[in-house]
């Protein structure tokens, strides 16, 4: 008897242990990367505020594609200057200056013809914000030197690349205390900005998951990146490196860092198929090492039990989409291919929505109570910016609309809509997910990059001049 007794004690640990192993509690198989400490008298920048600016001073960098229209956006700006432009191509410099004559405005400095003339731009004393619009591998440098002389930043996406870049980032940032924003302009889009505002009145209850992709075949794109980098760094570089369009918005539905935060991803990608040929296309090549895959898939979830899909696939010809999908306890939302709701029937006060016959828990609502609740529930800047912001353009507004709200927010004193947190979250997708794959897709602990301090923060919101 005291012999069974010992096997089914044994039996019994082992079974616990094997259960807590199995447990969703546990990440003792996930692979985890370096938080490296705070230096030493060093903040954070959770909420910074800087010093009102009555005048936003900008200098931009890099004119190629996406650079020259945020330089017209900034015309219609108001409380902002152009005070100076750079490429590396004299004509991309000269050719953008056409939007200022247009505007009436001033010319703006040049800054042309070598690697680092950037520098001489970042160095000046009349400008408040460095706008980087230039291929990646230079996001983070002229980020860095622009914040240590004196500058804020604002950098396209994705601003980095790896964990150190990330990093140095947000320890130069902390440092100098100056604001280092990535110009995620997928947060500033119609449907998502009144979705994101629906969802902080409550509407689809307790949100548990969040999809987005960067769904767009660059097949019309891939010759005019200057000196063809794009598809370089597509060759060189496994993992979803271009997570960002479809991740900030999720994390802002999610309050990532402002009460949660993602934990742990897993990634899975496709074979190299499109890569390899688009090489032999454009650089006259066969190559058998292309890295990027056509379509990578990455799952996370986050401290509170939430999770996340991101895709990417920049190769095979699909339907334009950043999926923009919520589900929560009380209702959903799907941006890609269709905008559609769908809610439970007590998730809307019915006395202010008509048409609630329209509600069941297994169809979206109809058009016309689409079309009513996105009215009722327009975000602000929407309100305030719609108009403008369609006359001005970019990507149908939402570029207009991001821009604005980065000269509002400084301006006013108040803390950016997206932070160097956010932009660490968003680009870290690509060396992580890097890291799953080349570990047969094993789970990758996401580092806490506020260090302590994703907690103190309850709820995602826009800050807006208190009347
Ligand atoms: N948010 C969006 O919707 C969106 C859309 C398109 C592109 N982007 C991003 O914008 C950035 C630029 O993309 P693009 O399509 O314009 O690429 P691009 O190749 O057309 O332009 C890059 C420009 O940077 C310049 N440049 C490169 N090195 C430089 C240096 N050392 N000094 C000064 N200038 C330099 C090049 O001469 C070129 O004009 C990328 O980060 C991209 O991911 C974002």
């Amino acid at each position: 008897m005291k012999k069974i007794n010992v096997l089914l004690a044994t039996i019994l640990s082992l079974c616990v242990v094997s259960c807590g192993l199995s447990s969703n509690k546990t990440n003792s198989r996930a692979i985890e990367v370096e938080t490296p400490l705070r230096p030493a008298g060093q903040e954070s920048v959770l909420g910074l505020v800087t010093p009102k600016l009555e005048t936003v001073r900008v200098g931009f960098i890099g004119l190629g594609m996406r650079g020259p229209d945020a330089v017209k956006r900034f015309t219609y700006i108001p409380g902002t200057k152009v005070v100076a432009l750079c490429d590396i191509e004299k004509d991309r410099v000269e050719n953008t200056q056409k939007y200022l004559v247009e505007a009436q405005l001033p010319k703006a400095a040049e800054y042309y013809g070598t690697e680092d003339a950037w520098k001489a731009l970042c160095e000046r004393d009349d400008i408040d914000l460095v706008y980087i619009a230039t291929d990646w591998k230079n996001h983070t440098p002229m980020a860095l030197y622009a914040m240590e002389h004196g500058k804020h930043v604002a950098i396209e996406v994705p601003a980095a690349h790896t964990m150190e870049e990330i990093w140095a980032l947000i320890n130069t940032s902390e440092r100098t205390r100056k604001h280092c924003m990535m110009l995620e302009n997928c947060c500033y889009d119609f449907f998502e900005l009144t979705t994101l505002n629906m969802a902080q009145h409550g509407l689809f209850g307790d949100i548990l998951h969040v999809e987005g992709s960067y769904i767009h075949n660059l097949e019309d794109f891939w010759p005019y990146y200057h000196n063809n980098w794009r598809l370089d760094f597509n060759r060189k570089v496994r993992g979803d490196i271009y997570a960002t369009h479809g991740l900030g918005p999720a994390c802002q539905l999610l309050d990532i860092h402002r009460g949660d935060r993602i934990k742990t991803l897993v990634s899975m990608d496709t074979k190299a198929v499109t890569g390899p040929k688009l090489w032999k296309k454009y650089v006259n090549e066969d190559i058998d090492d292309f890295q990027n895959g056509d379509m990578t898939m990455t799952m996370m979830r986050t401290e509170n039990g939430k999770t996340i899909l991101i895709d990417h696939n920049v190769m095979t010809p699909r339907p334009y989409s950043r999926m923009y999908q919520l589900s929560g306890t009380k209702g959903f939302a799907n941006k890609y291919p269709i905008e559609q709701y769908l809610f439970r029937p007590e998730a809307l006060n019915t006395d202010e929505v008509p048409n609630h016959e329209d509600l069941n828990a297994h169809r979206p609502v109809s058009e016309e109570l689409k079309k009513e609740l996105m009215e009722q529930y327009k975000d602000p800047i929407v309100k305030e910016l719609e108009q403008m912001a369609k006359k001005v353009g970019g990507h149908g507004g939402m570029d207009f609309m991001m821009d604005y709200r980065l000269v509002y927010c400084l301006r006013n004193g108040l803390p950016l809509d997206m932070d160097v947190y956010d932009l660490a979250e968003w680009c870290c997708i690509a060396p992580l997910s890097k890291l799953s794959l080349e570990n047969g897709s094993a789970p990758v602990m996401v580092p806490d990059f506020t260090r302590g301090e994703w907690n103190k923060i309850k709820g995602y919101r826009h800050a807006f001049v208190e009347e």
